[in-house]
């Protein structure tokens, strides 16, 4: 099958408290989906083990077909900071995983050359990522992920460290991204991660919400908007009814684990 399945996963740090149980997603290849649920809930975990930096303790992570069993070049990661090399200027920083995977000189030139032009960055590729304001680095953290080509983006809260202004734009270019901004012209499938609700329900055509402790898929939204999305979507009726329905999902998963919090014997 194309595309990216976690069947009967689970996750123990220490052994016996699963943070991950019984979790089984399906992202078709080309879907863009987006996973809530309460901090702790095992958002980063489940992430993690797509990129193959968490094995998972029991259960199977597939990428079209084949097991996943350590990070590669089909997936390309962005962090909630930046996370990029300072003393490598925007250009190399974004060639760093074209040089890992042997690409000619001239060809890395040409590729990083035009991802830095597509997130709005060609005039900065000699510079160090010091200079750069917060949403510029996490753009050249997305060409970074991008470069390579990857069939999945795996996006763990990367605008919560941003301004409100910032962020807008980073998700109309994250759409803009998922449409059409891809080395090989093919859509990427993304997973992105964060507790923002509005930002999920706006960029996804899925959402998950994950329970707490221990984390499963409690539900999954399809987010039936038509066409593009203006940012004026946000204040449609049919938006603010979805984004009310993931925010009682959410908010009943918050209070059910609460309760099994306080009911626990200490
Ligand atoms: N490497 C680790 N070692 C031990 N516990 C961890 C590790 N990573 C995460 N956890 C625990 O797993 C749970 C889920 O964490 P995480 O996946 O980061 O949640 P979220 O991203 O939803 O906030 C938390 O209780 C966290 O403390
Ligand atoms: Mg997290």
């Amino acid at each position: 099958m194309s595309g990216l399945r976690l069947e009967g996963v689970r996750k123990e740090f220490v052994p016996g408290r699963p943070v991950l149980q019984d979790v089984d997603l399906s992202v078709a290849s080309g879907d863009f989906v987006c996973v809530v649920g309460a901090s702790g809930s095992g958002k980063s975990t489940l992430l993690g083990m797509v990129a193959g930096l968490v094995p998972p303790t029991a259960g199977r992570v597939l990428l079209d077909g084949r097991e996943v069993s350590g990070p590669g070049p089909d997936r390309g990661l962005v962090f909630q900071t930046a996370s990029l090399y300072p003393w490598r200027t925007v250009a190399q920083n974004v060639a760093f995983g074209l040089e890992a995977l042997g690409l000619p000189r001239a060809a890395r030139r040409e590729r990083v050359r035009w991802l830095l032009d597509e997130v709005g960055l060609g005039h900065l590729a000699g510079a160090l990522p010091g200079r750069l304001s917060g949403g510029q680095q996490q753009r050249v953290a997305i060409a970074r992920a991008l470069a390579c080509a990857p069939r999945v983006l795996l996006l763990d809260e990367p605008f919560g460290a941003l301004d409100v202004q910032t962020k807008e734009d980073m998700q109309l270019f994250v759409r803009q991204v998922w449409q059409d901004v891809t080395p090989t012209g093919e859509r990427p499938t993304v997973v992105m991660v964060t507790h923002d609700t509005e930002e999920a329900v706006f960029l996804a055509r899925r959402v998950v919400v994950l329970s707490s402790d221990p984390g499963r898929i409690s539900q999954e939204i399809v987010i039936d908007l038509p066409g593009p999305r203006p940012l004026e979507i946000r204040r449609s009726a049919e938006f603010l009814r979805i984004r009310a329905e993931v925010e009682d999902l959410v908010r009943a998963e918050h209070r059910a684990h609460q309760a099994r919090l306080a009911a626990a014997p200490t």
